[in-house]
């Protein structure tokens, strides 16, 4: 087992996410008190800078995102943790001045919030200069490559240097409170797991929608779309948590052992089904919460064959999930912020009510909501309350987990993500990482999509900015008789 870390080396430290996420995650473990005695924070970059212009940019970086200034005690604390290096670490002076600030330090974090292009040279510099000790580690933030072959690449690069155990891929959505609910309520729950299958559950969908545009990402967006952007991490991660067998226990193999068995089992795309389970969209100027925007291709100064969308029907073939197709759909621009998984489950087998009362019937669904609120709510029939002329009426109501309210209670806080994932690397579990046969079988089904739409010549269909994706993307689903939940 790794010992506890007790530096972090931030590469990236003047980086966006750097100072989106990384300091002020970092900031709150520390206010709660979770970050171990003497730990170091070292924020290393390119630019020159002196520590208390950066103390003084981490400071604003906390301050917005805990809307206000932070806690003065707290903060003075944590800023005498940071420090920052700029210097290059890929050459020997640069990895020299790395040296020295991490100093006497045995289980240093090494965090790369760098493009993935880096991840192989910043390895092989920590290897050479003696930095990867025994019982350092490496954090590597997504993508971890572009395909399988990159993919494969930078995944060798890094283990020359580090073994597997030392490696942790982020996929942030691993770190959130209601995807890591998702594993409390199959598990800990008696009610669901005899009826989570082909018997009872008619399909399943998944939406992870952002109103959000590329904007200024496109460099690297245009590379990628949302098939390599979502679909590749976050959305399979989802649908590998709602399909996995029961693991044996928490322990980081034996939930990365179901979840790659789910991967295995993805069906692959073929050219004949591609453009019958799969529409890829781009967004064109529109309009989202009131306020006009440009499409993608004014973004991007130019045309783009790049999908902003994706909808897709995946099949799962094994045992559990024959015949229960998976609809994933992501996209940017759309009417609303939603990450969302219903459960479906089937209608009744035989219906003892007459034709009125038949037809409010609707089937149960388990609504799990990730975002913009987290809420888990079961769809139940029930009786309509009251009499009428035409006997019994039925309703659906939903029993509803109400998180909302239960995590805003008095000092309750919506965690970032990254707290999660930090602590775990602190103390060296990598259950709610992506280990390298999972990423890798991952890009495989992956890439067999994109070289089905390369081969089908599917260019994306334009959608207005504030739509739900193009028309495709309702025919989709609804040529199984089943619609998108509104
Ligand atoms: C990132 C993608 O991994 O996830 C972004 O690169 C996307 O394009 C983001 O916007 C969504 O994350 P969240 O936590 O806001 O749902």
């Amino acid at each position: 087992d790794l010992p506890k870390s007790d530096v972090i080396v931030l590469f990236g430290g003047t980086g966006d996410l750097a100072q989106r996420m990384l300091f002020p995650s970092l900031y709150f473990l520390d206010a709660d008190g979770f970050l171990p005695e003497g730990f170091r924070v070292i924020a290393t970059a390119r630019a020159d800078m002196d520590a208390e212009d950066f103390r003084a940019q981490v400071h604003d970086a906390v301050a917005r995102r805990a809307g206000g200034h932070p806690d003065r005690t707290v903060w003075n604390r944590f800023a005498a943790r940071l420090t920052y290096v700029g210097a290059d670490a890929t050459t020997k002076a640069g990895a020299a001045e790395l040296k020295a600030a991490v100093g006497d330090a045995t289980a240093p974090m090494f965090f790369l919030a760098l493009s993935p292009s880096l991840f192989g040279r910043v390895c092989k510099a920590l290897g050479d200069s003696g930095l990867a000790t025994p019982d350092s580690r490496i954090v590597l933030e997504k993508p971890v490559g572009r395909d399988l072959a990159s993919s494969r690449a930078i995944n060798e690069e890094v283990a020359e240097v580090f073994s597997e155990d030392r490696v942790f891929r982020i996929d942030h959505y691993l770190g959130k409170e209601t995807v890591q609910n998702l594993i409390a309520l199959r598990f800990a729950n008696t009610l669901f797991e005899p009826l989570w299958n082909n018997l009872t559950i008619d399909h399943v969908q998944i939406t992870v929608a952002e109103t959000e545009g590329v904007g200024d990402r496109w460099p690297y967006y245009d590379e990628y779309g949302a098939l390599r952007d979502m679909l590749q991490n976050h959305m399979l991660q989802l649908l590998c948590l709602v399909a996995m067998e029961p693991p044996a226990d928490m322990d980081p193999d034996s939930v990365r052992n179901e979840k790659v068995k789910v991967l295995r089992s993805l069906r692959p795309f073929t050219r004949a089904e591609v453009a019958a389970n799969s529409v890829r969209g781009q967004y064109t100027p529109g309009v989202v919460g009131g306020k006009e925007v440009s499409g993608y291709e004014a973004e991007r100064g130019q045309k783009s064959d790049t999908e902003t969308f994706a909808a897709l029907r995946v099949d799962i073939d094994n045992w559990r999930w024959a015949g229960v197709p998976f609809f994933l759909r992501t996209g940017k621009r759309l009417p609303e912020r939603r990450t969302q998984i219903v459960i479906q489950f089937k209608g009744v087998p035989h219906s003892i009510f007459g034709a009125t009362a038949q037809a409010d019937m609707v089937a149960n669904q388990l609504i799990i909501d990730l975002q913009p609120d987290e809420d888990i709510e079961l769809v139940l029939m029930n009786k309509a309350p009251g009499i009428s002329q035409e006997g019994m009426r039925l309703q659906s109501l939903p029993l509803s987990l109400s998180l909302l309210k239960a995590y805003s209670g008095p000092g309750a806080r919506r965690r970032i993500a990254y707290e999660r994932l930090f602590l775990d690397v602190i103390s060296g579990n990598s259950t709610l990482f992506v280990r390298r046969d999972e990423v890798e079988q991952a890009w495989t089904w992956v890439d067999g999509v994109a070289a089905a739409w390369a081969e089908s010549g599917m260019a994306p269909k334009p959608y207005a900015a504030g739509s739900w994706g193009p028309a495709g993307a309702f025919a989709l689903i609804e040529r199984s008789e089943r619609a998108w939940k509104d």
